[in-house]
Parts: structure tokens; C-alpha cells; sequence
């Protein structure tokens, strides 16, 4: 069963009763036509979204294929698509809309007056913190519709009793928790479930969230991100009418904002080695959606794999703290931790999965410790094998700087960390 919301407005659907669906709205009449953003109103009143939105444009309408082999080239051959059409009659469907960068992606979306279709859980959030009214007011301006993006059936069904066609899916879909199996459950499968129903029910164009760790694989769900990655490129490879924009953010402002109110606090700020193992260029949550929904219509974006960090210069560990007491204005306080400490945990671990295999995970989650200590968020340059800061583009506006300076004054509510801390 599924259930899809626009606010107020309700459809119910079962997968037992395919023929029933009831529609709910406690408001008016012309309430409900402006939720499902229909550009012209109806003489008459239709009975189901499905009219609203016109018949679902199946992939067998997909626009004649072109000949094109670099993004250039497609610029100049590329039949009309859903780009020559106005934001508001583009639907895009966003999986992935309940978490930290979906939310504001789908807030970015509706800013920009496309016609949104964001899938959520019945329970989002960290833990499930999140009933489907918090979600409702949480994705306003979106159509929600409540499914199973892990569940292939149960998305195609949601999205056929939707009755819409899509022009583009926005996954920011990723496992919550970081551990081995749930990376490829989400990071790989539900993504490509959300890849091959966008493709039925349309869709010529997928912008990823991905990361631009994965340029050095290490971990599970580097690797799962990576093989969906390749068959969406497949995928455009082997249908030129279809296209992607894979987008690799460095870190964000939440993965690095756990220490400002323990700092705030009087405690030290805890850094490996001597602070300068790694790098990144922080990007804020609005600033990245932004870039995302860039995408959907940017050309220029097409077909490319897309690292993105913030504005200003690369930010060392030593240099964030640095950062924070000045804030502060505090005598620098730091806790030096040897890296090696993390290399004994994770190989003691690591034999200890080998008799109990329950022990998977938290080997996983030492790793992706360990990754993050020592490994830049910054493009690794091909030609010298070595992170450049300088290579890494930036966009936006919001610098870290003023994130802790806002945490010290408000906290870290809404910056909370997935499942596992080391997110
Ligand atoms: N943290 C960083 O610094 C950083 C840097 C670069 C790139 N990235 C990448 O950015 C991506 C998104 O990060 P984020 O922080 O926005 O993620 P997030 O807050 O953890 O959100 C994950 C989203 O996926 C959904 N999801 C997870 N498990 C699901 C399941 N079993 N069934 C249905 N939906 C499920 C969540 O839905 P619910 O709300 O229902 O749980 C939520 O909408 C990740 O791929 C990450 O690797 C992160």
C-alpha cells in the first residue's frame, strides 16, 4: 500500500484493491488544483491527479536519439527536451528528499517552481524520528508521496497511482548508518530501483548525490556508490536521449560542526596527527542544493561527473580549530591524537570479524573513521596523484566560519549526524 500527500490532499492506494483510490481534502476545491501546481485550471474539476498531470509518458515516447558523444556536441544536435519546457511543467521526482541535503534540495526545487514529487518513508529521518505529518510540513510545496524506494514494485506502483509522468529524478539517497550491507542496499540498489522507475515513468535525465570520496575507494559504500555511478553512464551510453550530472561534494558543514559546542564547553579539540593529514572545502546545505538543481536544467552540467566544494580555501583540521577559538576567543586548546591508534583498532577488528561476523559493521564504521582522518575531501589530480585544493571547484556562498559561528550561538540542532557519529 502506499499514500501519496500534497498537504492537505490525500490519495490512498492499495496494492490488494488496485482499482481503489480515494481522495481526501479538507480544503477547498481551488486549494487543492494550486498543490498539484497545474498551470491552467480545468473547467471541471478532475477526479484524479492522474488528469491533472495528463497520461504518464512512457519510455517507448522518448524523443528520437541523437548522435551525440560530448557534452559540446550535444549542445548543438539535442532535440527539444524537457529543458525547452517552463519549471513548472518539468515534474521531478526526488528520492532521498527526508535527509540532510534532500530537504533542501526539495525546498530548492519548489523555490524554483518546478512541480516536485519527493518520496519518503511513513517514518523519516535519523531513527524514524519523523511521523508523515512532520515530513509533510518538513517537503511543503512537494507532492509527498509515502513508499519503498527499496522495493522496486511497491515505487512502481506508487508512482503509476501517482499518475505522472517525470522528466527528472534527484537521488540524494544514502544509507543512513554507513554499515557494509545497508550501503549496498541504498546507495546501490534503491538508487538504480529509483533509476529504473524514473526511467518507466519517463525520465530523460538523473542528477546523483554522490561524493567525492569515491575517487579513492576504500569503503563499502564507496563502492556501491561507484558501481551505480557506472551504470548510469551506461545507461546514457546506451540511449543518447537520456542523460546524468553525477555530483561530488566534499565534506559538509554537519561533519564537521561536532566539536564546536565540546570546544564551547572548555574541552580540547581533538585532531589526528598534527592536524594537517587532510583537507576539505566545506559546503554548506543550501549552497549544495543549489548546485544540484543547477543540474536539472544547467547544459553545461550534462553528462559530467561534477566534484564541488564551498567557497574560499582549503581548510586543514588544525586550521578549523583554529577557526573555532578565534570565534571563541580562547586560548588554543588541542588534543593531538596518533593515527596509528585508529590502524591498531581497526586491525584488532578486523581479525575479530573474522570469528564473529556480526563484528561487520563496526569493523566498517573504524574504517570509515580512519578514511576520514587521514584522506583530503578535494580532487585528486589525475595527473600527480595527489588531492588539489586548487583543482577542487567551488560554489556558493556560506563558509564555515560562519556555521560555527552560528552553532555557538544556536547549537547543532538540525546539523544532527546520521545513525553512526562518524558521519
Ligand atoms: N557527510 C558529508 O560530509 C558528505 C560529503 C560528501 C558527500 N556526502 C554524501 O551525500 C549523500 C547524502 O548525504 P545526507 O547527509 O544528505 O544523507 P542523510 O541525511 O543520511 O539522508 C539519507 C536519505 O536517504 C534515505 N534513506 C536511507 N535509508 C533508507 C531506506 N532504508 N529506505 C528509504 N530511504 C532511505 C533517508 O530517508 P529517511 O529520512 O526516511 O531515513 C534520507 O532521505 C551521501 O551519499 C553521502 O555519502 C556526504
Amino acid at each position: 500500500m502506499s499514500l501519496c500527500f500534497s498537504s492537505n490532499f490525500i490519495t490512498l492506494h492499495s496494492a490488494k484493491h488496485q482499482g481503489l483510490s480515494v481522495s481526501f481534502s479538507s480544503e477547498s476545491s481551488p486549494q487543492f488544483i494550486k498543490l498539484f501546481r497545474v498551470s491552467s485550471i480545468p473547467s471541471a474539476l478532475p477526479s484524479s491527479p492522474r488528469e491533472l498531470y495528463g497520461p504518464i509518458k512512457s519510455s517507448r515516447e522518448r524523443p528520437k536519439l541523437f548522435a551525440a558523444l560530448t557534452p559540446s556536441e550535444a549542445l548543438e544536435t539535442a532535440p527539444s527536451t524537457f529543458r525547452d519546457k517552463n519549471p513548472k511543467d518539468i515534474n521531478v521526482l526526488v528520492v532521498g528528499s527526508t535527509g540532510y541535503i534532500g530537504r533542501f534540495v526539495v525546498k530548492e526545487l519548489v523555490k524554483r517552481g518546478f512541480n516536485v514529487i519527493a518520496i519518503a518513508r511513513e517514518r523519516s529521518g535519523i531513527r524514524g524520528k519523523n511521523e508523515k505529518e512532520e515530513t509533510l510540513a518538513q517537503l511543503q510545496g512537494a507532492n509527498v508521496c509515502f513508499s519503498d524506494v527499496t522495493n522496486l514494485g511497491t515505487l512502481e506502483e506508487s508512482m503509476n497511482n501517482l499518475g505522472v509522468s517525470v522528466d527528472v529524478v534527484v537521488s540524494c539517497l544514502a544509507s543512513r548508518s554507513g554499515g557494509v550491507k545497508d550501503s549496498w542496499k541504498i546507495d546501490y540498489e534503491a538508487t538504480k530501483n529509483s533509476l529504473i522507475a524514473g526511467r518507466k515513468f519517463g525520465a530523460s535525465h538523473f542528477v546523483l548525490l554522490s561524493a567525492i570520496c569515491v575517487q579513492k575507494p576504500l569503503l563499502e559504500f564507496q563502492r556501491a556508490k561507484l558501481k551505480f555511478e557506472a551504470e548510469l553512464m551506461k545507461e546514457a551510453e546506451d540511449d543518447r536521449s537520456f542523460s546524468y550530472s553525477i555530483v561530488r561534494p566534499t565534506a559538509f558543514f554537519k561533519s564537521l560542526g561536532g566539536q564546536v559546542e565540546l570546544v564551547k564547553d572548555g574541552k580540547p579539540y581533538v585532531m589526528f596527527g598534527d592536524g594537517k593529514l587532510c583537507a576539505c572545502k566545506p559546503i554548506s546545505e543550501p549552497d549544495l542544493a543549489a548546485f544540484i538543481v543547477d543540474c536539472v536544467l544547467s547544459e553545461d552540467k550534462i553528462n559530467r561527473v561534477l566534484p564541488i566544494g564551498g567557497p574560499g580555501k582549503a581548510l586543514t583540521p588544525l586550521e578549523q580549530g583554529e577557526m573555532l577559538f578565534k570565534l571563541l576567543g580562547k586560548e588554543h586548546k588541542f588534543l593531538k591524537v596518533p593515527i596509528g591508534i585508529m590502524d591498531f583498532s581497526i586491525s584488532v577488528l578486523d581479525f575479530l570479524v573474522k570469528i564473529f561476523p556480526s563484528l561487520e559493521d563496526a569493523a566498517e564504521y573504524g574504517k570509515i573513521g580512519r578514511y576520514y582522518a587521514a584522506e583530503s575531501m578535494l580532487l585528486l589530480d589525475p595527473e600527480t596523484g595527489e588531492y588539489s585544493a586548487e583543482k577542487t571547484p567551488s560554489y556558493g556562498q556560506d563558509t564555515l566560519e560562519e556555521f560555527f559561528a552560528r552553532v555557538l550561538r544556536e547549537g547543532m540542532t538540525g546539523q544532527e549526524l546520521g545513525e553512526q557519529t562518524i558521519f
